[in-house]
Protein backbone atom coordinates (compact mmCIF):
# COMPACT_ATOMS: atom_id res chain seq x y z
CA UNK A 1 0.00 0.00 0.00
CA UNK A 2 0.94 3.37 -0.92
CA UNK A 3 0.94 5.96 1.98
CA UNK A 4 1.30 10.12 1.39
CA UNK A 5 2.11 11.56 4.79
CA UNK A 6 1.29 15.81 4.49
CA UNK A 7 3.55 17.45 6.78
CA UNK A 8 7.47 18.01 8.05
CA UNK A 9 8.34 18.15 11.38
CA UNK A 10 9.09 15.73 14.24
CA UNK A 11 5.52 14.68 14.43
CA UNK A 12 5.42 13.28 11.28
CA UNK A 13 8.65 11.42 11.22
CA UNK A 14 7.72 9.49 13.94
CA UNK A 15 4.52 9.06 11.34
CA UNK A 16 6.36 8.21 9.11
CA UNK A 17 8.84 5.69 10.96
CA UNK A 18 5.77 4.31 12.47
CA UNK A 19 3.89 3.29 9.50
CA UNK A 20 7.11 2.03 7.73
CA UNK A 21 6.91 -0.81 9.88
CA UNK A 22 3.49 -2.00 8.57
CA UNK A 23 3.99 -4.94 6.86
CA UNK A 24 1.44 -3.69 4.73
CA UNK A 25 2.87 -0.26 3.38
CA UNK A 26 5.12 -0.40 0.42
CA UNK A 27 5.90 3.16 -0.46
CA UNK A 28 6.05 6.28 1.58
CA UNK A 29 5.82 9.90 0.56
CA UNK A 30 5.75 12.71 2.72
CA UNK A 31 5.35 16.07 1.68
CA UNK A 32 7.50 18.69 2.17
CA UNK A 33 9.60 16.12 4.64
CA UNK A 34 12.86 16.83 5.91
CA UNK A 35 16.57 15.35 6.23
CA UNK A 36 15.50 12.74 8.37
CA UNK A 37 11.81 11.49 6.97
CA UNK A 38 14.14 11.55 3.06
CA UNK A 39 16.30 8.25 4.61
CA UNK A 40 12.50 6.57 5.27
CA UNK A 41 10.41 8.02 2.47
CA UNK A 42 10.40 10.25 -0.38
CA UNK A 43 10.16 13.56 -0.05
CA UNK A 44 7.81 15.86 -2.58
CA UNK A 45 8.30 19.43 -2.74
CA UNK A 46 5.08 20.78 -1.69
CA UNK A 47 3.89 22.64 0.85
CA UNK A 48 1.20 21.23 3.43
CA UNK A 49 -1.20 23.90 3.76
CA UNK A 50 -1.17 23.59 -0.97
CA UNK A 51 -4.25 21.60 -1.38
CA UNK A 52 -4.41 22.03 -5.04
CA UNK A 53 -0.61 20.78 -4.89
CA UNK A 54 -1.86 18.15 -2.93
CA UNK A 55 -4.72 16.73 -5.08
CA UNK A 56 -2.80 16.68 -7.80
CA UNK A 57 0.21 14.70 -6.77
CA UNK A 58 -2.60 12.15 -5.64
CA UNK A 59 -4.14 12.04 -9.23
CA UNK A 60 -1.41 11.77 -10.57
CA UNK A 61 0.20 8.67 -7.80
CA UNK A 62 -2.90 7.28 -6.94
CA UNK A 63 -1.89 6.74 -3.25
CA UNK A 64 -4.03 4.28 -0.79
CA UNK A 65 -3.43 6.63 2.11
CA UNK A 66 -3.11 9.92 3.08
CA UNK A 67 -2.05 11.01 6.36
CA UNK A 68 -2.62 15.01 6.93
CA UNK A 69 -1.04 15.58 10.19
CA UNK A 70 -0.61 19.54 10.81
CA UNK A 71 -3.31 21.37 11.76
CA UNK A 72 -4.07 24.27 8.96
CA UNK A 73 -4.30 21.96 6.26
CA UNK A 74 -7.07 20.30 7.94
CA UNK A 75 -8.43 23.60 9.14
CA UNK A 76 -8.24 24.69 5.43
CA UNK A 77 -10.51 21.28 4.37
CA UNK A 78 -7.41 19.40 2.94
CA UNK A 79 -9.22 16.02 4.04
CA UNK A 80 -12.40 17.18 2.05
CA UNK A 81 -10.33 17.98 -0.97
CA UNK A 82 -8.99 14.50 -0.73
CA UNK A 83 -12.24 12.44 0.08
CA UNK A 84 -14.41 14.41 -2.10
CA UNK A 85 -12.64 13.02 -5.05
CA UNK A 86 -12.60 9.67 -4.29
CA UNK A 87 -9.02 9.28 -2.01
CA UNK A 88 -8.53 7.68 1.60
CA UNK A 89 -7.43 10.46 3.66
CA UNK A 90 -6.89 10.28 7.42
CA UNK A 91 -8.04 13.15 9.54
CA UNK A 92 -11.12 15.37 10.43
CA UNK A 93 -12.97 17.45 7.57
CA UNK A 94 -12.84 20.87 7.90
CA UNK A 95 -16.28 21.19 9.95
CA UNK A 96 -14.73 18.70 12.97
CA UNK A 97 -11.18 20.63 12.71
CA UNK A 98 -13.17 23.48 14.10
CA UNK A 99 -12.58 22.25 17.61
CA UNK A 100 -8.91 23.09 16.84
CA UNK A 101 -9.34 25.83 14.87
CA UNK A 102 -11.63 28.24 16.67
CA UNK A 103 -11.14 28.40 20.65
CA UNK A 104 -14.41 30.19 21.12
CA UNK A 105 -16.09 27.00 19.10
CA UNK A 106 -14.10 24.82 20.85
CA UNK A 107 -15.25 26.69 24.29
CA UNK A 108 -18.97 26.80 23.26
CA UNK A 109 -19.34 23.10 22.55
CA UNK A 110 -17.46 22.76 26.14
CA UNK A 111 -20.42 25.43 27.50
CA UNK A 112 -23.52 23.52 25.65
CA UNK A 113 -22.38 20.04 26.67
CA UNK A 114 -21.32 20.64 30.61
CA UNK A 115 -17.35 19.29 29.58
CA UNK A 116 -15.33 21.03 31.87
CA UNK A 117 -13.01 23.92 30.77
CA UNK A 118 -12.11 27.32 32.24
CA UNK A 119 -14.91 30.08 32.78
CA UNK A 120 -14.56 32.32 29.85
CA UNK A 121 -15.94 35.04 27.31
CA UNK A 122 -15.16 35.62 23.67
CA UNK A 123 -15.00 39.59 22.82
CA UNK A 124 -14.75 40.74 19.18
CA UNK A 125 -14.70 44.38 20.32
CA UNK A 126 -11.56 45.76 21.51
CA UNK A 127 -13.02 47.91 24.05
CA UNK A 128 -15.57 45.41 25.65
CA UNK A 129 -12.30 43.21 26.03
CA UNK A 130 -10.25 45.82 27.55
CA UNK A 131 -13.14 46.59 30.29
CA UNK A 132 -13.90 42.89 30.80
CA UNK A 133 -9.82 42.66 31.79
CA UNK A 134 -10.07 45.63 34.56
CA UNK A 135 -13.25 44.69 35.81
CA UNK A 136 -11.84 40.48 36.60
CA UNK A 137 -8.04 41.76 37.22
CA UNK A 138 -4.70 39.47 36.73
CA UNK A 139 -4.05 36.36 36.65
CA UNK A 140 -5.85 36.14 33.61
CA UNK A 141 -5.58 34.31 30.42
CA UNK A 142 -6.12 35.38 26.41
CA UNK A 143 -6.58 33.38 23.73
CA UNK A 144 -6.42 34.69 19.63
CA UNK A 145 -9.28 32.68 18.37
CA UNK A 146 -7.95 31.15 15.38
CA UNK A 147 -4.63 29.26 14.89
CA UNK A 148 -1.82 31.29 15.66
CA UNK A 149 1.39 29.07 15.15
CA UNK A 150 1.11 27.72 19.12
CA UNK A 151 2.13 31.70 20.04
CA UNK A 152 -1.85 32.92 20.33
CA UNK A 153 -2.13 32.40 24.27
CA UNK A 154 -0.88 34.64 27.12
CA UNK A 155 -0.86 34.07 30.68
CA UNK A 156 -1.08 37.82 31.89
CA UNK A 157 0.15 38.26 35.53
CA UNK A 158 -1.07 41.65 35.36
CA UNK A 159 -3.55 43.63 33.66
CA UNK A 160 -1.20 45.42 31.58
CA UNK A 161 0.19 42.41 30.30
CA UNK A 162 -3.28 41.06 29.63
CA UNK A 163 -4.34 44.59 28.21
CA UNK A 164 -1.34 44.26 25.64
CA UNK A 165 -2.37 40.91 24.35
CA UNK A 166 -5.60 42.21 23.17
CA UNK A 167 -3.96 45.17 21.76
CA UNK A 168 -1.50 43.16 19.99
CA UNK A 169 -3.85 40.59 18.51
CA UNK A 170 -6.75 43.00 18.19
CA UNK A 171 -5.06 46.11 17.00
CA UNK A 172 -1.91 45.29 16.20
CA UNK A 173 -3.20 42.13 14.39
CA UNK A 174 -0.30 40.16 14.92
CA UNK A 175 -2.21 37.27 14.26
CA UNK A 176 -3.60 38.75 11.53
CA UNK A 177 -7.56 37.51 10.88
CA UNK A 178 -7.03 34.24 13.86
CA UNK A 179 -6.78 37.42 16.42
CA UNK A 180 -10.14 39.56 15.51
CA UNK A 181 -11.93 37.23 18.31
CA UNK A 182 -10.39 36.76 21.73
CA UNK A 183 -11.41 34.37 24.01
CA UNK A 184 -10.74 35.63 27.66
CA UNK A 185 -10.68 33.04 30.46
CA UNK A 186 -10.17 31.90 34.22
CA UNK A 187 -6.77 31.17 34.80
CA UNK A 188 -6.29 27.94 36.01
CA UNK A 189 -3.40 25.68 37.62
CA UNK A 190 -2.57 22.25 38.15
CA UNK A 191 -0.60 19.75 36.34
CA UNK A 192 -0.72 19.44 32.54
CA UNK A 193 -1.01 16.29 30.66
CA UNK A 194 -1.83 15.35 27.00
CA UNK A 195 -4.10 12.99 25.87
CA UNK A 196 -4.32 11.90 22.51
CA UNK A 197 -7.13 9.03 20.98
CA UNK A 198 -7.92 7.87 17.67
CA UNK A 199 -11.67 8.23 16.79
CA UNK A 200 -13.88 6.98 14.50
CA UNK A 201 -16.91 9.94 15.02
CA UNK A 202 -18.47 6.97 17.53
CA UNK A 203 -15.54 4.67 18.76
CA UNK A 204 -12.35 6.49 21.33
CA UNK A 205 -9.18 4.13 22.15
CA UNK A 206 -6.82 6.19 23.80
CA UNK A 207 -3.19 6.19 23.43
CA UNK A 208 -1.42 6.49 27.00
CA UNK A 209 -0.97 9.80 28.29
CA UNK A 210 1.75 12.16 27.92
CA UNK A 211 3.28 15.68 29.21
CA UNK A 212 5.27 17.58 26.90
CA UNK A 213 7.71 20.69 28.06
CA UNK A 214 6.74 24.01 26.46
CA UNK A 215 8.85 26.84 27.74
CA UNK A 216 12.32 27.21 26.12
CA UNK A 217 14.67 26.87 29.32
CA UNK A 218 15.43 24.21 32.42
CA UNK A 219 12.79 24.27 35.44
CA UNK A 220 9.75 25.77 33.00
CA UNK A 221 11.52 29.43 32.59
CA UNK A 222 11.37 31.66 29.59
CA UNK A 223 9.50 31.99 26.69
CA UNK A 224 6.68 29.66 25.21
CA UNK A 225 8.29 27.58 22.84
CA UNK A 226 6.35 24.65 20.24
CA UNK A 227 7.72 22.24 22.90
CA UNK A 228 11.02 21.17 23.93
CA UNK A 229 10.52 17.84 24.71
CA UNK A 230 7.54 15.30 26.32
CA UNK A 231 7.71 12.15 27.89
CA UNK A 232 4.93 8.95 28.22
CA UNK A 233 2.93 8.53 30.37
CA UNK A 234 2.36 11.13 32.95
CA UNK A 235 3.27 10.39 36.24
CA UNK A 236 0.14 12.41 37.10
CA UNK A 237 -2.83 10.52 34.69
CA UNK A 238 -3.90 7.60 37.24
CA UNK A 239 -6.89 5.20 36.19
CA UNK A 240 -9.15 6.88 38.38
CA UNK A 241 -8.44 10.19 36.60
CA UNK A 242 -8.95 8.66 33.16
CA UNK A 243 -12.19 7.04 33.94
CA UNK A 244 -13.20 10.26 35.13
CA UNK A 245 -11.86 11.58 31.69
CA UNK A 246 -13.72 9.19 30.20
CA UNK A 247 -17.22 10.10 31.87
CA UNK A 248 -16.65 13.80 31.80
CA UNK A 249 -14.73 15.16 28.96
CA UNK A 250 -13.69 12.27 25.98
CA UNK A 251 -16.92 10.73 25.77
CA UNK A 252 -19.29 13.54 25.86
CA UNK A 253 -16.67 15.64 22.91
CA UNK A 254 -16.88 12.72 20.87
CA UNK A 255 -20.55 12.56 21.07
CA UNK A 256 -21.47 16.17 21.42
CA UNK A 257 -19.35 16.52 17.43
CA UNK A 258 -21.40 14.21 16.17
CA UNK A 259 -25.16 15.89 17.46
CA UNK A 260 -23.56 19.08 15.97
CA UNK A 261 -22.93 17.67 12.70
CA UNK A 262 -19.41 17.77 12.93
CA UNK A 263 -17.90 13.32 13.74
CA UNK A 264 -14.89 13.93 14.74
CA UNK A 265 -12.32 11.25 13.03
CA UNK A 266 -8.89 11.27 13.38
CA UNK A 267 -6.84 11.56 16.40
CA UNK A 268 -8.37 14.02 19.10
CA UNK A 269 -5.79 15.22 21.46
CA UNK A 270 -7.00 16.67 24.44
CA UNK A 271 -4.75 19.24 26.54
CA UNK A 272 -5.99 18.62 29.88
CA UNK A 273 -5.19 20.43 33.38
CA UNK A 274 -5.70 18.69 36.72
CA UNK A 275 -7.33 21.00 39.21
CA UNK A 276 -8.12 20.72 42.75
CA UNK A 277 -12.03 20.32 40.64
CA UNK A 278 -10.79 17.64 38.83
CA UNK A 279 -10.02 17.48 34.80
CA UNK A 280 -10.62 20.15 32.79
CA UNK A 281 -9.92 20.68 29.14
CA UNK A 282 -7.60 23.70 28.45
CA UNK A 283 -7.34 22.95 24.10
CA UNK A 284 -8.29 20.80 21.78
CA UNK A 285 -6.30 19.47 19.42
CA UNK A 286 -7.44 18.04 16.04
CA UNK A 287 -4.26 15.49 15.04
CA UNK A 288 -1.65 14.13 17.11
CA UNK A 289 0.85 16.93 19.12
CA UNK A 290 4.22 17.56 18.85
CA UNK A 291 6.71 16.24 20.21
CA UNK A 292 4.01 13.97 22.36
CA UNK A 293 3.47 12.19 19.39
CA UNK A 294 7.84 10.96 19.15
CA UNK A 295 7.31 9.63 22.58
CA UNK A 296 3.88 7.55 22.32
CA UNK A 297 4.30 5.69 18.93
CA UNK A 298 7.94 4.96 20.33
CA UNK A 299 5.03 2.82 22.41
CA UNK A 300 3.07 1.48 20.19
CA UNK A 301 3.33 -2.32 19.65
CA UNK A 302 -0.13 -2.43 17.29
CA UNK A 303 -0.05 -1.27 13.28
CA UNK A 304 -0.34 2.33 12.96
CA UNK A 305 -1.67 1.97 9.00
CA UNK A 306 -4.24 -0.55 10.45
CA UNK A 307 -5.42 2.24 13.39
CA UNK A 308 -6.15 4.54 10.40
CA UNK A 309 -7.54 2.71 8.28
CA UNK A 310 -9.85 1.45 10.79
CA UNK A 311 -10.90 5.12 11.90
CA UNK A 312 -11.72 5.90 8.26
CA UNK A 313 -13.78 2.78 7.81
CA UNK A 314 -15.39 3.52 11.36
CA UNK A 315 -14.49 -0.24 12.42
CA UNK A 316 -12.13 1.34 15.31
CA UNK A 317 -13.83 -1.36 17.89
CA UNK A 318 -12.90 -4.36 15.73
CA UNK A 319 -9.18 -4.03 15.60
CA UNK A 320 -6.00 -4.43 17.90
CA UNK A 321 -4.39 -1.02 19.14
CA UNK A 322 -1.61 -1.67 21.70
CA UNK A 323 0.95 0.09 23.47
CA UNK A 324 3.78 -1.35 25.24
CA UNK A 325 4.41 -1.09 29.21
CA UNK A 326 7.89 1.37 28.74
CA UNK A 327 7.87 5.08 29.01
CA UNK A 328 9.70 6.82 26.72
CA UNK A 329 10.73 10.28 26.54
CA UNK A 330 12.08 12.54 23.43
CA UNK A 331 13.80 15.82 23.95
CA UNK A 332 13.84 18.52 21.57
CA UNK A 333 17.26 19.89 20.31
CA UNK A 334 17.11 23.36 19.30
CA UNK A 335 18.83 26.07 17.43
CA UNK A 336 20.69 28.64 19.40
CA UNK A 337 17.85 31.40 20.20
CA UNK A 338 14.79 29.58 19.03
CA UNK A 339 12.15 30.46 20.20
CA UNK A 340 13.33 33.91 18.89
CA UNK A 341 16.03 34.67 16.26
CA UNK A 342 18.13 31.73 15.53
CA UNK A 343 20.70 30.92 12.49
CA UNK A 344 20.23 27.68 10.46
CA UNK A 345 22.35 25.57 8.17
CA UNK A 346 24.76 24.50 10.63
CA UNK A 347 26.12 20.68 9.87
CA UNK A 348 24.87 18.14 12.58
CA UNK A 349 27.16 15.30 13.80
CA UNK A 350 26.90 11.86 15.66
CA UNK A 351 22.99 11.42 14.48
CA UNK A 352 24.35 7.17 13.90
CA UNK A 353 26.35 7.52 17.40
CA UNK A 354 22.63 8.87 19.26
CA UNK A 355 21.24 5.73 17.14
CA UNK A 356 23.78 3.20 18.43
CA UNK A 357 22.73 3.52 22.05
CA UNK A 358 19.11 2.45 20.62
CA UNK A 359 17.42 5.89 20.64
CA UNK A 360 15.89 6.96 17.59
CA UNK A 361 16.42 10.32 16.41
CA UNK A 362 13.31 12.00 14.78
CA UNK A 363 14.20 15.16 12.61
CA UNK A 364 11.94 18.20 12.62
CA UNK A 365 14.70 20.94 11.22
CA UNK A 366 16.97 19.83 9.16
CA UNK A 367 17.87 18.75 5.42
CA UNK A 368 20.16 16.92 3.72
CA UNK A 369 23.00 18.88 1.51
CA UNK A 370 25.03 15.90 -0.38
CA UNK A 371 24.72 13.46 2.13
CA UNK A 372 24.88 15.89 5.39
CA UNK A 373 22.65 16.80 7.77
CA UNK A 374 22.25 20.42 8.13
CA UNK A 375 19.82 22.47 10.27
CA UNK A 376 17.22 24.28 8.92
CA UNK A 377 14.71 25.07 11.67
CA UNK A 378 13.83 26.08 15.12
CA UNK A 379 13.37 22.77 16.84
CA UNK A 380 16.09 20.22 14.65
CA UNK A 381 15.91 17.23 16.44
CA UNK A 382 13.45 15.18 19.12
CA UNK A 383 16.39 12.49 20.31
CA UNK A 384 13.92 9.08 21.61
CA UNK A 385 14.13 7.19 23.67
CA UNK A 386 12.44 3.93 25.96
CA UNK A 387 12.99 2.59 29.28
CA UNK A 388 11.47 0.43 32.08
CA UNK A 389 10.52 3.57 34.02
CA UNK A 390 10.13 7.51 32.91
CA UNK A 391 13.83 7.99 35.03
CA UNK A 392 15.42 5.38 32.61
CA UNK A 393 13.72 6.23 29.27
CA UNK A 394 15.28 9.95 30.33
CA UNK A 395 18.67 8.94 31.33
CA UNK A 396 19.01 6.91 27.78
CA UNK A 397 17.93 9.78 25.62
CA UNK A 398 20.10 11.85 27.21
CA UNK A 399 23.04 9.42 26.57
CA UNK A 400 21.68 9.85 23.07
CA UNK A 401 21.61 13.08 22.84
CA UNK A 402 25.58 13.40 24.17
CA UNK A 403 26.81 11.96 21.21
CA UNK A 404 25.35 14.51 19.09
CA UNK A 405 26.33 18.36 18.25
CA UNK A 406 25.84 21.26 15.83
CA UNK A 407 26.75 25.08 16.69
CA UNK A 408 24.56 26.92 18.92
CA UNK A 409 22.70 23.73 19.83
CA UNK A 410 20.44 24.37 22.66
CA UNK A 411 18.33 21.65 24.76
CA UNK A 412 16.52 21.50 27.86
CA UNK A 413 18.46 19.81 30.57
CA UNK A 414 15.28 18.28 32.57
CA UNK A 415 13.01 16.40 30.44
CA UNK A 416 11.19 13.67 31.57
P1 LIG B 1 -2.28 26.38 24.28
O1 LIG B 1 -1.57 27.16 23.21
O2 LIG B 1 -3.76 26.43 24.20
O3 LIG B 1 -1.70 25.00 24.41
O4 LIG B 1 -1.90 27.09 25.65
C1 LIG B 1 -0.56 27.24 26.00
C2 LIG B 1 -0.40 27.08 27.46
O5 LIG B 1 -1.05 28.14 28.15
C3 LIG B 1 -1.04 25.83 28.05
O6 LIG B 1 -0.26 24.70 27.89
C4 LIG B 1 -1.16 26.25 29.50
O7 LIG B 1 0.08 26.07 30.16
C5 LIG B 1 -1.46 27.71 29.42
N1 LIG B 1 -2.89 27.93 29.59
C6 LIG B 1 -3.85 27.93 28.64
N2 LIG B 1 -5.06 28.16 29.17
C7 LIG B 1 -4.86 28.34 30.50
C8 LIG B 1 -5.72 28.62 31.61
N3 LIG B 1 -7.04 28.79 31.48
N4 LIG B 1 -5.16 28.72 32.85
C9 LIG B 1 -3.83 28.58 33.00
N5 LIG B 1 -2.98 28.31 32.02
C10 LIG B 1 -3.48 28.20 30.78
N1 LIG C 1 2.36 19.80 21.98
C1 LIG C 1 1.30 20.67 21.73
C2 LIG C 1 0.78 20.65 20.37
O1 LIG C 1 1.06 19.79 19.57
O2 LIG C 1 -0.01 21.53 20.06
Amino acid sequence: MKVLIIGGGGREHAIAWKLKQSPKVTKLWCAPGNGGIADIAECVPFKATDLTAALAFCMENRPDLVVVAPDDPLTLGMVDVLTENGFRAFGPNKNAALIEGSKSFAKELMKKYDIPTARYEVFDDKEKALSYIRENGAPIVIKADGLALGKGVTVAFTVEDAENAVKAAMEEKVFGNAGAKVVIEEYLTGPEVSVLCFTDGNALRLMPSAQDHKRAYDNDEGPNTGGMGAFSPSRNFTKEIEACCLETIFIPTIKAMKKEGRPFKGVLYFGLMLTKDGPKVIEYNARFGDPETQAVLMRMTSDLFEAMNAVIDERLNDIEIAFSDESACCIVMASGGYPLKYETGFPISGINNAEETGAVVFHAGTKQENGVYKTSGGRVLGVTAKGLTSEDAAKKAYQAVEKITFQDMHFRHDIG
